[in-house]
């Protein structure tokens, strides 16, 4: 058997232009545009190119985009300051602090700053609480966007076994909570766990995200599995190549041969990360305007 591969690029396209639609509409009813703001601190390569391309998507969906790059020896002051000036500013509907922040910022204490009706990430405490009690909140935007995958896929997640290998408080942790919420059977394994591919073997779902290229194994699935890789890995590269490949943390090629349904990577998560920024701001926005959000957005 080969497995479907779930196409989260074009996935992710559909969204944006949905969004994209919305935000048009957004405008003239709420007569400002819906805005993201994104602060970058330093000068960290690949934040440099995901906050570039934060930026550009954020325009794309007819959404004001305010980027703030901010030198490496910001003080916490300084940036807690331009935290506290994004939260009174009305044009500004979300706030993103790229992570990591250099080591001398405490990152808890940056993102406690940030309105929690602003924080599209959904990185704060409060927001986090709002989704353990399963009050409305946001989300943060890789989970969301795995769990719109699931659902496009498998319709109905009720009763099923899921496990979600990772417990970071990005992916794992929300990850384990949205899955819950649909009424999935769900185990959250980690570095500790004994006998994880014992574990992995019972899930009917399985969300790998853990850093480690091509951990899970074909023979840790459960035949017709539907499985979202989460990872990016690079490998080393190959003998005259300057860049190694990219993979997930599931060997794709031999799970493609028992899973029903599967991520790749590149092409698979990633792409649906920014799509539901956009779709968390737009929400944000019709929100901090008093508008009803569209019901599909
Ligand atoms: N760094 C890598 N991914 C993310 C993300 O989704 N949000 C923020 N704030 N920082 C990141």
């Amino acid at each position: 058997m080969t497995a479907t591969r779930i196409d989260g690029k074009a996935f992710a396209a559909a969204l944006r232009e949905r969004v994209g639609g919305y935000a048009a509409s957004f405008e003239e009813a709420a007569g400002r545009k819906a805005g993201l703001a994104v602060v970058l601190v330093g000068d960290d390569p690949a934040s440099q190119v995901y906050v570039g391309s934060k930026g550009k998507a954020t325009v794309a969906a007819n959404m004001a985009s305010f980027e703030h790059r901010l030198p490496d020896e910001t003080t916490s002051q300084e940036l807690l300051a331009l935290v506290e000036q994004l939260n009174q500013d009305e044009s500004v509907d979300g706030i993103l602090v790229q992570l990591p922040l250099p080591s001398h910022l405490d990152e808890q204490s940056i993102i406690s700053a940030i309105s929690p009706d602003k924080d599209v990430d959904g990185f704060h405490v409060i927001n986090a609480g709002r989704l353990s009690v399963g009050q409305s909140g946001f989300v943060p935007c890789t989970p969301l966007g795995c769990m719109m995958l699931l659902t496009d896929r498998l319709g109905d997640l009720s009763g099923l076994e899921a496990v979600v290998i990772g417990r970071s408080n990005i992916v794992g942790k929300p990850m384990a909570q949205l899955l819950l919420d649909a009424n999935a059977t769900v185990t959250i394994a980690h570095s500790r766990t004994k006998d994880l591919p014992g574990v992995v073997k019972r899930a009917d779902i399985v969300v790998a995200a853990v850093g480690r290229a091509e951990m899970v194994k074909a023979e840790w699935l459960k035949e017709g599995a539907t499985v979202i890789d989460v990872g990016i890995n690079r490998l080393p590269p190959e003998p005259g190549k300057e860049k190694g490949r990219l993979v997930g943390d599931v060997a794709f090629n031999e799970a493609s041969e028992v899973a029903a349904a599967i991520t790749p990577v590149p092409g698979g998560v990633g792409p649906m990360t920014i799509a539901v920024l956009l779709r968390n701001t737009l929400v944000a926005a019709h929100r901090n305007a008093g508008l009803t959000a569209p019901e599909d957005l």
